[in-house]
């Protein structure tokens, strides 16, 4: 038992294709950390649901998005890869876990408030306009209700049962999902308290090393792999000429020096990304580029970035070809999922007192 590799957890949600900022930010430290951990990296479907999808593409992606982890550097040969609607249980333990989480916890997720907000309605406002806990809709009430689904809410709740339906003991996640994780933690402690020691409490991995890509549109807010301006964002995919293109019509910043700086966020995200490109750290690219310009130093960016995702689009291409080895891939996967997971889920259903199946 004790010679056994502590379980790391991830996923992504299959909306888009996957972009530098992903690869960057967490794909490329996954394939270093599937060295050394009992690795899981799940194609959360489940979660995207929570935005309207059209069935045909969701289909289409899924497999898409295996090919692109595998893309990146993940081996179906060292980490278990899968689907998550893929593995029954998933549903199952968020199910438990919303019975022992309060609502208003959800209601004051920043994420659960930003989505809210990003469909159009006012949220967070109590009647004299202070900042209030829960989410209130201050305008067109009843319609504001009616179009939020109640899944974007217990989200985290389901994201809680992917970590905790294999007792995972790290998760790499983003800045943006550490509060996620917090609930998560709360949650298995809550369990543990009231049902016995069950589940492990995991620890949220934010590297250090992983750069935050920001959108080369407006380089103020994270780059995203559904961002509707196709110039913002940079996809594992994309040909030479489309990054050319991309990294050309970047924002710079006014001035002409290369530097790091909080009011030369364009220059600053170009500075990281090929700092982490590179593995250079930024004070030494600075230095560099010290006595050059903009379209110099766009054009290093430009052939780093090419460089890096060369091989990545390559295997890519390849693997959609492939579709048997992704099947088999994602079959090998979900079946050793498949056995944890039933294994947790009947500790939990037997510990709340669910009475056992006939066999
Ligand atoms: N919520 C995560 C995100 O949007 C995705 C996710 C779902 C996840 N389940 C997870 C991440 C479990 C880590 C572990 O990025």
């Amino acid at each position: 038992m004790s010679d056994k590799k502590p379980v790391l957890l991830s996923g992504i949600q299959p909306s888009g294709h996957l972009c530098i900022g992903n690869y960057l930010g967490a794909l490329k430290n996954w394939e270093a950390l599937q060295e050394s951990y009992d690795s899981i990296f799940l194609v959360v479907d489940m979660h995207a649901l929570t935005i309207k999808q059209n069935p045909a593409e969701l289909r289409q992606r899924c497999l898409s998005y295996v090919a692109q982890y595998i893309a990146c550097g993940l081996d179906p040969e060292k980490s278990h890869i899968f689907v998550q609607s893929h593995v029954i249980g998933h549903a199952e333990l968020a199910w438990v876990l919303s019975c022992l989480t309060p609502l208003g916890e959800l209601q004051r997720m920043t994420q659960f408030k930003d989505k809210v907000a990003k469909l159009g309605f006012k949220v967070n406002e109590r009647e004299d306009g202070q900042e209030g806990d829960e989410v209130k809709f201050t305008h067109s009430g009843a319609r504001a209700q009616a179009s939020v689904n109640s899944g974007l809410l217990s989200y985290p709740v389901l994201m809680a049962a992917d970590i905790l339906l294999y007792n995972a003991d790290l998760v790499p996640v983003g800045e943006d999902q550490r509060q996620h994780l917090e609930l998560c933690r709360d949650l298995a402690q809550r369990f543990n308290q009231v049902y016995s020691e069950t589940f492990k409490i995991p620890s949220a991995f934010v590297s250090k090393t992983g750069a935050r890509v920001m959108s080369l549109a407006e380089p103020t807010r994270k780059m995203s792999k559904s961002d509707k301006n196709q110039n913002a964002t940079i996809f594992i995919h994309d040909e030479p000429d489309r990054i050319r293109k991309k990294i050309a019509s970047a924002v710079t910043d006014s001035g002409n020096e290369i530097k790091a700086n909080p009011d030369k966020p364009g220059v600053t995200n170009l500075l990281s990304i090929l700092a982490a490109l590179t593995g250079t750290e930024i004070p030494e690219i600075e230095e560099k580029f010290s006595d050059r310009g903009y379209g110099e130093f766009k054009e290093v960016v430009t052939e780093a970035t090419i460089e890096a995702l060369r091989p990545v689009r390559e295997k890519y291409l390849s693997l959609t070809e492939d579709k048997s080895y992704l099947l088999s891939a994602l079959k090998d996967g979900t079946s050793v999922a498949q056995k944890r997971a039933y294994r947790i889920l009947s500790k939990v259903y037997r510990k709340i007192g669910f009475v056992e199946r006939p066999r």
